[in-house]
């Protein structure tokens, strides 16, 4: 069980996300962040830290975004982690 980026995140990238995370689960790809499900503990205090509700329980996730189960796994494998938050880096209108 591990918490999941969605797409709202794409375009926004707010990463206020990363400081709380205790295991440092996150990793930054080009316009979103994803979470490695394998480093994850599921303590969920992320998920009300992002300003546009991009983080989910995996079980909560929308069904129209279950490709982003895959898209947390391999992109973690991909991307450097994030350990701390960077300037908002919002570039959706
Ligand atoms: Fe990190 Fe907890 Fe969020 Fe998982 S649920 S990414 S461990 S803060
Ligand atoms: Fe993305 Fe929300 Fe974190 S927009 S970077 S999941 S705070």
């Amino acid at each position: 069980m591990a918490f999941i980026v969605g797409k709202e995140c794409n375009g926004c990238k707010y990463t206020v996300c990363v400081d709380v995370c205790p295991v440092d689960a996150f990793h930054e790809a080009e316009k979103f962040l994803v979470i490695n499900p394998d480093t994850c503990i599921s303590c969920s205090v992320c998920a009300p830290e992002c300003p546009v509700d991009a983080i989910y329980d995996e079980f909560d996730l929308p069904i129209k975004q279950i490709s982003y189960l895959e898209i947390n796994r391999n992109f973690s494998s991909l991307y450097p982690v994030i350990s701390a938050s960077k300037a908002t880096m919002v570039f959706r209108k």
